[in-house]
C-alpha cells in the first residue's frame, strides 16, 4: 500500500508543456526559439534537455521560470498557468550573477529580500543553513572574488535553494567549470535533489552529465526546437562514477549521440 503510494507521488505531474510556441520579434523579423513543445515532469524527477545550439533550450527554461510569457500553448505547474516568476521555482544559470560586494551569506539572502515574515536574524540563518548544504560551511563572510568558480555556483545554487522551491530550473550550470570541478558540482546536485526532494529541470549540452544525472532525457531538434525523442534513463539511483563506465551507460550515450547526429543533418537537409 505504501509502496503504490509513493509510486503515485513520483507521478504526480508537476509541469506540463503542451504545443509551447515562443516566438521574438527583432528588427521587424520574427523569430520563432521553439515550436510546439510538449514535455512533463513529474513530482521529484530529474529532467534534462539536450539539444543543439539555438534550438531554443534556454527559451523554454525562461518561459517555466515565468521571466518571459510563451505565445502560444499551454504551460501548466502545479495545474496552474504559470504567469511569472514565483517562488516554488529556483533558477541557477551559467553565469553565477552574484553581486560582487556582498558576502556569501548576503548574496543568498538577498534573494529574501522582500519576505517581511523573517528577520534579519533568520535571513541570515538560513543563508547559512544552505550555504552548509552545498559544502561551503566557514565560508559565508567570503566575497565572490574570493571564491573559485565552483564555488561561486555553489552559492548561485543555495540562493536558487533558499525558498526551498518545488522546482530546480538550470541551464548548463556547470558550462564554465574545470571537468574536476563539474564533476562534484554534478554530485553536488545529486545529493540536493535528493534531499530537497524538487524536480529539476537541467539543461545541459554535455551527453554524460545528462544521463548521470536524470531519470528522463529530452532532445530537442535544431532550430526552432521541438522534442524529438524522449529517454528514461534506468539505472537506478543513487549512481557514482563507476556508473558512466557501465555498457548500459554506453548504450544511452550512443542512442542520444546517434539522435542528435540525426538531427544535425535533418537541419542540413532542411537548409538545403
Ligand atoms: N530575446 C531574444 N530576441 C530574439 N531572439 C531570441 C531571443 N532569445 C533567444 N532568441 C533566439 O531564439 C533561438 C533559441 O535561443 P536559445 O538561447 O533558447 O537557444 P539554446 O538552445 O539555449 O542555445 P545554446 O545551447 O547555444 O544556449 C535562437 O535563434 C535565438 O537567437
Ligand atoms: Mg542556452
Amino acid at each position: 500500500m505504501q509502496a503504490n503510494k509513493e509510486h503515485e507521488n513520483k507521478l504526480e505531474e508537476m509541469l506540463v508543456a503542451r504545443n509551447v510556441t515562443k516566438t521574438f520579434v527583432s528588427h521587424k523579423k520574427v523569430i520563432t526559439a521553439m515550436e510546439n513543445v510538449n514535455l512533463t515532469i513529474h513530482k521529484g524527477e530529474f529532467v534534462s534537455l539536450l539539444g543543439p545550439s539555438g534550438c531554443g533550450k534556454s527559451t523554454f527554461l525562461r518561459l517555466v521560470a515565468g521571466l518571459d510569457p510563451k505565445t502560444e500553448g499551454e504551460l501548466l505547474l502545479h495545474n496552474d498557468p504559470i504567469v511569472g516568476a514565483g517562488k516554488d521555482r529556483g533558477v541557477v544559470f551559467q553565469q553565477y550573477s552574484l553581486l560582487p560586494w556582498m558576502h556569501a551569506w548576503e548574496n543568498v539572502a538577498f534573494a529574501l529580500k522582500n519576505v517581511d515574515e523573517l528577520s534579519k536574524a533568520q535571513k541570515k540563518e538560513k543563508a547559512y543553513h544552505y550555504l552548509d548544504l552545498v559544502g561551503l560551511k566557514g565560508f559565508e563572510n567570503s566575497y565572490p572574488a574570493q571564491l573559485s568558480g565552483g564555488m561561486q555556483q555553489r552559492v548561485a545554487i543555495a540562493r536558487a535553494l533558499v525558498f526551498h522551491p518545488s522546482l530546480l530550473l538550470m541551464d548548463e550550470p556547470f558550462g564554465a567549470l574545470d571537468a574536476q570541478t563539474r564533476r562534484e558540482m554534478q554530485d553536488l546536485v545529486m545529493k540536493v535533489w535528493s534531499e530537497e526532494k524538487c524536480s529539476v529541470l537541467f539543461v545541459t549540452h554535455d551527453v554524460d552529465e545528462a544521463i548521470y544525472l536524470s531519470d528522463r532525457v529530452y532532445i530537442m531538434s535544431a532550430h526552432p526546437g521541438k522534442i524529438a525523442k524522449e529517454l528514461t534513463i534506468e539505472i537506478p539511483k543513487p549512481r557514482d562514477f563507476n556508473d558512466q563506465l557501465s555498457i548500459e551507460f554506453l548504450e544511452y550515450k550512443r542512442a542520444i549521440i546517434s539522435e542528435l547526429e540525426r538531427q544535425k543533418s535533418l537541419k542540413k537537409l532542411s537548409n538545403g
